[in-house]
């Protein structure tokens, strides 16, 4: 079991500051366990991970909403409040102080805010955010707020069941969304690529695509991923430590 409290080889560390000097289109790239540091559970961690003891198929596709609209409902209901009760954690504030000091764009799958509330400007949310809503059918965006404590999906004002904003298995991304993020990928020399199990498509293919076209790929995760083997640099540590020496140093060096 990997120490997630323990901080990476100081050289590489260093070797990580210094790829950061020297880039000139930076990409983050987060998954959930950047935000395992602000009490939010990731999906795939071996005994906390939620799909440990949730069923994905039931929760977090359209077929499953359609079978069990109050189920879906709550279980998402549940999840807003937690991240709503949440707080960035210094992985978060540190990804928003690189973004002021490097050209940066910031993609993530996840649905929590927690990149913005820390500071983070223009987020990718490749699958959408969990505090807004949309209709089933039509896709009419809730413009009021929609009350916590709720039993089952309110209805839209066209009839249809309202659904939480977010991007379930087997639907499309935002293609705007995606599109942006593909173009950041092929255009950063350097990626960092932070608390994601790398097995989720589209999103698992950026990092590929940015090293395809001769970027710098630096994995922060307590985790090796398929993705490790590639990577130009791998980082073991929770990003909550490992971003903010990263900046730390990269400061040192200007
Ligand atoms: N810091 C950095 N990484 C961490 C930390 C931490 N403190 N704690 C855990 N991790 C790593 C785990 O080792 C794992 O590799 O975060 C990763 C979390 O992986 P997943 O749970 O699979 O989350 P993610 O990659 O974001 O999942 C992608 O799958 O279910 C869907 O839509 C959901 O957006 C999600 C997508």
């Amino acid at each position: 079991m990997p120490d997630s409290a323990a901080l990476p080889d100081e050289k590489l560390l260093s070797r990580a500051a210094s790829y950061i000097k020297g880039c000139k289109r930076l990409v983050v790239l987060t998954g959930a366990g950047v935000s395992k540091e602000s009490g939010i559970p990731t999906f795939r961690d071996k005994l906390t991970g939620l799909w440990e003891g949730y069923d994905p198929g039931q929760l977090a596709t359209p077929e499953g909403f359609l079978k069990n609209p109050p189920l879906v409902w709550k279980w998402y209901d549940w999840r807003r409040q937690m991240v709503s009760a949440a707080e960035p954690n210094d992985g978060h504030r540190a990804i928003a102080q690189l973004q002021k000091l490097v050209p940066t764009t910031v993609v993530t799958q996840n649905v929590d805010r927690l990149h913005q509330r820390a500071g983070s400007e223009n987020v990718l949310e490749l699958h959408g955010n969990i505090l807004t809503f949309r209709c089933f059918e039509r896709g009419h965006q809730a413009l009021d707020g929609v009350a916590s404590g709720l039993d089952e999906p309110p209805i839209c004002q066209c009839g249809s069941l309202l659904r939480p904003n977010v991007v379930w298995f087997g639907e499309a991304l935002p293609q705007s969304v995606l599109a942006d993020a593909n173009k950041a990928a092929k255009l950063c020399d350097l990626m960092f690529v932070v608390g994601t199990s790398a097995l989720v498509q589209p999103a698992a293919s950026l990092p590929h695509i940015a090293l395809d076209r001769g970027a710098i790929v630096v994995e922060v995760n307590p985790n090796e991923t398929p993705l490790s083997e590639d990577a130009t640099l791998f980082l073991s540590g929770a990003s909550g430590l490992v971003m903010p020496q990263l900046v730390r140093l990269f400061e040192a060096l200007n």
